[in-house]
């Protein structure tokens, strides 16, 4: 009913609205007065995770893109090495795990029988596994060492948003935790990102309060046949999260590319007319990556694609190649996510809609996959 989705026309404008609190709820009691983390919910010792020498995340769809967003950030931040794969693929290699691997799952259901089948095998050969998970007492928290909860409350569409959003505080924390006790060069640069996870949820309600022409640009676009996303750095997964949201929900032909690759062959996909979505690192903060990316939109600008930038605020190298341009708050380059990935929920959902498709209930999806 209109009341359960308190006011909107889908679960997902709901669920879209709701991150600024879903966010916030992540990171309440998780920061101490002192500003340190506080993660003692973990159940691993600090011991157990100095010890470590390698992460693996492992998840699928949406919770696999918050995984490669994890990599950028646990390298950076904690200097462990960390891989991401999809979880259909782990157990069916031979991955190299034993007691100083940590396992990371990432899962909003806690029930995906993939991941679930990676979890087993992961503790078969004696690693550790940390779940974060949205539902408390779900499966896959159930059979692994330590979780992480998310606390995006409920998520009924079957196009995962604040529950991504809230994996990415997650994924922040443990990074940010692992710097915290194990050391790190990075100090000063913890702290202050520490202290800025405090503004997201204001940042975020800014790119909600700014959406409309997101709006009018997908209903627009309800004609297109492909649409594609270019990124780099963490604005690669947002990519690949912005097509797999369209492919979800609009049922169109919708790829992510690492703008670096274009020249390798994807650009010659891109004709006259070829709306194409690109992800721009901030000018202050990457500004070698966000030269770059100029020079990529100029060269699919010169081949005739419609650009549709989003960008940070006050970047004015970028605008004049933007046919479209989505302007998102500054904030520090490995949390861009979460206010980059904002404008394509929106897009993706009404461009869905304008094509009469049922936005909380795409064809062929559920909202947990329990097969293999
Ligand atoms: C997201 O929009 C999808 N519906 C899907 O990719 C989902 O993220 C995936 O099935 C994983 O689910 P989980 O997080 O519950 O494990």
């Amino acid at each position: 009913s209109a009341a359960e989705k308190g006011g909107h026309d889908y679960f997902m404008l709901k669920e879209i609205a709701e991150q600024p609190r879903a966010v916030a709820d992540t990171l309440l009691g998780r920061v101490g007065a002192d500003g340190q983390l506080v993660l003692d919910e973990m159940r691993l010792s600090d011991q157990e995770l100095r010890d470590i020498n390698k992460i693996i995340v492992v998840a699928c769809g949406t919770s696999y893109h918050a995984g490669l967003i994890a990599k950028y950030a646990i390298e950076h931040w904690a200097g462990v090495p960390c891989e991401v794969e999809l979880a259909s693929e782990f157990r069916y290699r031979d991955p190299i795990l034993n007691r100083d691997t940590l396992v990371v799952v990432i899962t909003q259901s806690g029930e995906t029988m993939d991941t679930l089948m990676a979890v087993r095998h992961a503790r078969e050969q004696r690693s550790r596994v940390l779940a974060i998970c949205n539902v408390n007492g779900s499966t896959i928290p159930r059979e692994s060492d330590a979780v992480l909860y998310t606390h995006a409350g409920p998520e009924i569409a079957v196009a995962s948003t604040k529950a991504f959003l809230t994996q990415l505080v997650a994924c922040y924390l443990v990074a940010l935790y692992l710097a915290q006790i194990r050391g790190t060069k990075f100090g000063d640069e913890i702290s202050q990102v520490i202290e800025w996870l405090a503004q997201i949820p204001a940042r975020v309600e800014e790119v909600l309060r700014t959406v409309e022409p997101v709006r009018a640009l997908a209903r627009s676009l309800a004609d297109e046949r492909c649409v594609l996303f270019l990124g780099r750095h963490v604005g690669f997964p947002v990519a690949l999260e912005g097509a797999l949201k369209l492919k979800e929900l609009a049922y169109m032909h919708a790829e992510g590319f690492a703008a670096g690759e274009l020249k390798h062959g994807p650009i010659a996909l891109i004709e006259e007319g070829l709306p194409v979505v690109v992800v721009v690192p901030s000018p202050i903060g990457q500004r070698v990556l966000h030269d770059k990316i100029v020079s990529n939109i100029q060269e699919i600008r010169a081949r005739g694609a419609m650009t549709i930038v989003i960008a940070e605020e006050g970047d004015s190298a970028v605008a004049p190649y933007a046919d479209t341009l989505i302007s998102i708050p500054a904030v520090p380059t490995l949390l861009q996510p979460l206010v980059a990935t904002v404008p394509l929920q929106v897009f993706a959902c009404e461009l869905a809609a304008a094509k009469g498709h049922d936005v909380d209930q795409p064809r062929n999806l559920a909202k947990s996959v329990t097969v293999e």
